[in-house]
């Protein structure tokens, strides 16, 4: 089979997003249609995903959430680590199954795995029933793609572009909370990580959307709006803007709560923390990824801060928001990481408590630099020492949510809790899931829960009062 050419699209900075309701013109070959999608990776992808219902949804199709009754099935895929590629192969032998005899049934692979060229290969030779197959950078050339492949049978190939998206449309998955994102892309090339590669350079949505875009939540009566970006302190670099003057025009629209995520150490600056501790409604939470406790390993992964800079952030940023929630994500088992680098990462837990981490085995990820790197640590040792780090991890997160024990806490209520259904959860100020014991009326408001009882990942609570602002 050939492949056929790559179809890159030209730059087009800043333009608005060209998405045409097409509707009208192909009604018959949409009519009664249904989707199912499956979302893997990050909150990138999960806000991906809201724009995807959205385009779906204004073709005229509906979600189901049974695979065998879908004509098109969507998986929007991450690249970040081995397995998430595994489950992703598994996933389409399913579908290829589903998709005997049937013309009327189409396979979309979008998200970081369609931006690997090495993938986009053994898809063609391997899994030739695809139907198309969208990168994360034209996501709004689905509806048109789709309807191509509802009337003739082509595969169409569409990669990466460094275009800024405005205006784009979403089907969000909640009332009260909202993703904005606020820049696309990472410009970091940690040696070990593939985001870079498949979401292109760190470019900036202008400050006026992104504003105009809070101001629409408000008034559709969002709560929460969390800023998103692969390192969101690196906002405005491209556009000669910054981060810190962005959080202020956001706290200025007056929506109740701000988060944002993810926050590079590097590009953390005083400014950034005078904003925060200043402004009530962002939120005194902030994620901090530390990767190692090792200055030889920071290094080799090109963090670009020392285990001594990170400290000294730390610190400042606890001194600076009273109250503040940090976590951190860690890596073990880069290439050739000793016992004495690993210790010093469970030093700088030991030195932070921090209030959780989200914890990785190190992926080998073709065509980064740290696959090129020799590496001699077993697996065994690699799991061993993930559990060990997940013990200490845990038993601070722990000792943090003690602390709350018995004291009242602001939580925005979300929704009915998954764990019994009589009760309904949300999050406090600082990031914490909490299980309330209350009505289902305060589903969407921010109340005062008296904290009962402590664990290490969930929190359970009693309902005070309603806030009164
Ligand atoms: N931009 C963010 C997070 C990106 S991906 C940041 O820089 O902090 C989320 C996390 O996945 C990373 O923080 C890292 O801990 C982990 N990760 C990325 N690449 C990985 C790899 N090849 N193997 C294991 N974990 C990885
Ligand atoms: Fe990956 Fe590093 Fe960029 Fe985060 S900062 S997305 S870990 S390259
Ligand atoms: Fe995965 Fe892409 Fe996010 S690789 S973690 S979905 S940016």
């Amino acid at each position: 089979m050939n492949l056929p050419d790559l179809n890159i699209a030209k730059m087009r900075s800043h333009k608005e997003n060209q998405y045409i309701n097409l509707k009208e013109n192909y009604e018959a070959e949409l009519k009664g249609k249904k989707y199912f999608l499956r979302t893997y990776g990050c909150q990138m992808n999960v806000h991906d995903s809201e724009a995807i219902k959205s385009y779906l949804e204004t073709l005229g199709l509906t979600e189901t959430l049974d695979i065998e009754e879908a004509n098109v099935v969507v998986l929007n895929t991450c690249a970040i680590r081995e397995n998430a590629h595994d489950k992703v192969i598994g996933f389409l032998g399913k579908c290829k199954y589903l998709k005997k005899n049937r013309d009327d049934f189409k396979i979309v692979l979008a998200g970081c795995m369609s931006e690997q060229p090495d993938f986009i290969k053994e898809i063609m030779t391997n899994h030739p029933y695809i139907d198309i197959i969208i990168g994360t950078h034209n996501l709004y050339d689905l509806p048109k793609l789709l309807l191509q492949e509802f009337k003739k049978q082509v595969i169409e190939v569409y990669s990466s572009s460094d275009e800024v998206i405005e205006g784009m449309n979403f089907k969000r998955d909640s009332l009260y909370t909202a993703w904005v994102n606020i820049m696309y892309g990472c410009d970091k090339f940690c040696t070990y990580c593939i985001v870079p590669y498949t979401r292109g350079r760190e470019r900036s949505r202008k400050l006026e959307s992104i504003i105009k875009e809070v101001e629409d939540l408000k008034k559709k009566g969002y709560k929460e709006v969390t800023l998103l970006g692969q390192n969101v302190n690196a906002y405005g670099k491209d556009i000669g803007e910054s981060f810190s003057h962005l959080l202020k025009c956001v706290s200025k629209t007056g929506i109740e709560r701000i988060r944002f995520v993810t926050s590079h150490p590097w590009n953390f600056t005083d400014e950034m923390l005078k904003v925060i501790s200043e402004n009530k409604n962002i939120m005194p939470y902030i994620h901090l990824p530390i990767q190692s406790g090792s200055n030889n390993i920071l290094k080799r992964m090109n963090r670009r801060y020392t285990k001594e800079e990170y400290l000294e952030l730390f610190h400042k940023i606890k001194e600076a928001i009273p109250g503040v929630a940090i976590t951190t994500d860690i890596i073990v088992g880069f290439p050739n990481e000793t016992r004495e680098d690993f210790e010093e990462t469970l030093d700088v837990v030991k030195k932070c408590q921090f209030d959780g981490a989200y914890t990785f085995i190190y992926s080998k990820r073709e065509g980064t630099p740290a696959a090129l790197m020799e590496d001699k640590i077993t697996k065994e040792e690699k799991e061993e020492r993930l559990q060990e780090l997940n013990k200490l991890v845990n038993y601070y997160a722990n000792k943090n949510n003690q602390k709350l024990k018995n004291k009242v806490e602001e939580v925005l209520i979300l929704g009915v809790s998954e764990k019994s259904h009589t009760k309904v959860y949300g999050y406090t100020k600082t990031m914490k899931l909490v299980n309330v014991s209350g009505p289902k009326s305060i589903i969407g408001k921010i109340v005062n829960v008296k904290i009962t009882d402590t664990k290490s990942f969930s929190i359970d609570g009693e309902y005070v009062e309603e806030l009164v602002k």
